[in-house]
């Protein structure tokens, strides 16, 4: 049985065969046939933070595949009260058939995971969110000209830009990121990203200047400056990201052709301008597709190794 809880944990061959999948799956869904993949399942969706794209796409996801997900908030579970979450999961996990959880820490998802009896899938944590940039992939290979993409992610060093740094380091692409001073990426995930880029060829590049970052990019990609957790910060985050906006002026320095990736919520004027949006709303609400999409490519890819 395998788990979906960073992108590190799969070798290159695994995350492309789900990413085929996705794409199978996707081609079929759009022909309206009914892929009753895990028909009678049940997904468990346990949310300690807020979601509108997650909790929409895993649970149509999962109905589309004949099963159906089960919406468990942390504020109406005994989890919310105080029932340890390895208590919750050893009776979640008894009931159902698979279990996707959104959280804080990234060792409460691997403890859940260790207790588990079923797949378990990270739905975002403050260290990873891997279901978004295996989408961000799907999206990228299905928009980006380049079949070998420079991306340029520019913001906080956060959740999605730990993701991309798995994601470039695993399938050895060209990644750049442009952090504010203090807002680096943390130093034990880019330790093992290096590390994995040496095996799999990725250049992976890190600096302070967003404008040298973009230069020449195939994509370029951002976050909101302040995430989920962090709205205490928010008066100081704004000012230390200043000059970090992916604006037109910013995109210029890009390929003509670049894409410009956003997993959404955007929040325009900070991290990315209106116009900017607009001009690749058609990518950013195509990534926003492509969530329910690829994550039903990693269900049933997990759903087919438990009986390995
Ligand atoms: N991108 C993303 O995960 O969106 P939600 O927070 O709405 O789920
Ligand atoms: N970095 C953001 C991503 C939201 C999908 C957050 O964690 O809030």
């Amino acid at each position: 049985m395998r788990h979906f809880l960073t992108l590190s944990d799969f070798s290159k061959e695994e995350l492309l065969e789900m990413v085929e999948l996705a794409r199978k799956i996707k081609t079929q869904t759009k022909k309206r046939e009914f892929v009753p993949y895990m028909e009678h399942q049940t997904l468990g969706m346990i949310f300690e933070k807020s979601s509108t794209r997650t909790r929409v796409s895993f649970e149509t996801g999962i109905y589309q595949l004949g099963g159906i997900g089960l919406f468990l908030s942390s504020n109406d579970i005994q989890l919310g009260r105080g029932e340890p979450m390895k208590d919750t999961d050893r009776v979640i996990s008894r009931m159902v058939d698979m279990v996707m959880i959104r959280t804080f820490k990234q060792s409460d998802i691997e403890e859940f995971a260790e207790y588990s009896k079923v797949p378990v899938i990270n739905g975002l944590t403050d260290d990873f969110h891997p279901v978004q940039l295996m989408t961000d992939y799907l999206t990228m290979i299905e928009f980006a000209k380049d079949k070998d993409p420079i991306v340029a992610y520019v913001g906080d060093g956060n959740n999605m830009t730990h993701s991309w740094l798995m994601l470039a380091a695993k399938l050895g692409f060209e990644l750049r990121v442009a952090t504010p001073k203090g807002y680096e990426c943390d130093e034990e995930i880019v330790t093992q990203a290096l590390d994995m880029a040496k095996s799999s060829g990725a250049k992976l590049s890190f600096g302070n200047d967003p404008k040298e970052a973009v230069a020449g990019a195939d994509v370029v990609t951002t976050d909101t400056w302040v995430s989920m957790g962090q709205e205490d910060e928010k008066k100081q985050r704004l000012e230390d990201f200043s000059g970090y906006i992916i604006d037109s002026t910013m995109m210029s320095n890009a390929k003509d052709d670049a894409i410009f990736l956003h997993c959404l919520p955007a929040y325009r004027g900070l991290e990315v301008s209106e116009d900017v949006f607009e001009a690749h709303s058609e990518v950013i609400f195509t990534e926003a597709e492509n969530r329910l999409h690829m994550q039903k490519g990693i269900m049933v890819w997990l759903d087919s190794k438990r009986n390995d």
